[in-house]
């Protein structure tokens, strides 16, 4: 059964691409990659297709079997609704095929040319596709070299594709979640230095620190996890065609180490000026350094935060508050 899953899924993959060359309707397709200055060697690389317009494009070519609509549904590329009509999951869509560690296709990302609907739609989780566990381009990564001295997690898959045109082959992203404890497991286990470089807007620094507190638990010794902050309005895809490859990279170079990102904000959350300010920046720093995984990598932190909370001990700290309450 699996084995067939991917072979299906594999078929699939190749549906899409050969759609974005002969399907009538594709040229608009073409035209988007264009606009977006992907080359055709790229497109080709990271096997980008178009899934038609049509309701039953996948489900015409590969649903003639009563059997195989129902391995479509399954796998989601075909949907069926409350009276039992089925039709194509993805339509009129820039398609990113998304593959295992293994190399095995899992699942799909779409894009919408333009217009309406989400922007993008991502296989839903499916018994060969669980996102918590996989990265768009790890595997290509992999392959492009043998030891990745560093790999950048990015948010989209136009962030990983525009920096594999500049030659970065080091990027993955998480498949529409959150960057998970066990992406980062799987990524520290192939290199020891992680960059962390989400969009420059809010919803990059918030995925940002979520990524640091789910790092926290596999964070061993000897793995560098950095942090790169982008100008606001920019992503990955949009920078590296403003700075180029060697601008990127020093970027990169200089992003910044997790302690520094741990501290920075969490003072900006709390005031260490005062006794009350301390308690709090401890009692929010400490659960989260409790939970780090390498020793040295602990104690690193621990004393970082000693740092900032001074010689105040627990007890002190209490004696301190219950004065500052009587003043008051
Ligand atoms: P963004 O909203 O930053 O995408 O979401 P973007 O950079 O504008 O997309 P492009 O460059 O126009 O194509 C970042 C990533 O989050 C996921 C996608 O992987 C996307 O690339 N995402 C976003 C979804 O899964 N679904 C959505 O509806 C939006
Ligand atoms: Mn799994
Ligand atoms: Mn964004
Ligand atoms: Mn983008
Ligand atoms: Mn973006």
């Amino acid at each position: 059964q699996q084995q067939d899953d991917y072979a299906l899924m594999e078929s699939v993959a190749r549906y899409f691409q050969q759609q974005l060359r002969q399907h009538a309707n594709s040229q608009k397709a073409i035209d988007y990659l264009k606009g977006r200055g992907l080359s055709g060697d790229i497109v080709k690389h990271w096997e980008i297709g178009y899934a038609p317009s049509e309701w039953d494009g996948v489900l015409k070519t590969f649903g003639k079997e009563h059997e195989r609509v129902k391995q479509l549904i399954d796998l989601k590329l075909v949907n069926q609704n409350d009276r039992g009509k089925t039709y194509d999951f993805f339509r009129d869509r820039i398609m990113f095929p998304i593959r295992d560690r293994r190399g095995r296709v899992i699942g799909f990302g779409g894009r919408v040319l333009e217009g309406d609907g989400p922007k993008y739609l991502n296989s839903p989780e499916t018994r060969i596709f669980h996102k918590g566990h996989e990265l768009f381009g790890f595997y290509q990564a992999k392959q492009s070299q043998r030891h990745l001295d560093k790999v950048i997690i990015v948010e989209g898959y136009m962030d990983v594709v525009a920096l594999s045109q500049f030659d970065i082959n080091i990027a993955t992203a998480a498949l529409g979640t959150a960057t998970t404890p066990e992406h980062l497991s799987m990524l520290m286990r192939a290199t020891s230095h992680i960059v962390c470089c989400y969009d420059g807007d809010r919803a990059g620094r918030d995925a940002a620190w979520r990524a640091l507190e789910n790092a926290l638990p596999a964070l061993k010794d000897g793995v560098k996890l950095t942090f790169l902050f982008l100008p606001d309005g920019e992503d990955p895809d949009t920078m590296v065609r403003k700075v180029g490859k060697d601008a990127f990279m020093n970027l990169l170079d200089d992003a910044l180490p997790l302690s520094r990102f741990f501290f920075e904000s969490l003072l900006k959350e709390h005031e260490v000026g005062t006794p009350e300010g301390k308690v709090a920046l401890k009692a929010a720093a400490q659960p989260l350094i409790d939970q780090v995984l390498g020793d040295s990598q602990k104690a690193m932190l621990q004393e970082e935060l000693a740092k900032h909370v001074g010689e105040y001990d627990r007890f002190r700290l209490q004696q301190d508050m219950q004065q500052a309450n009587q003043a008051s």
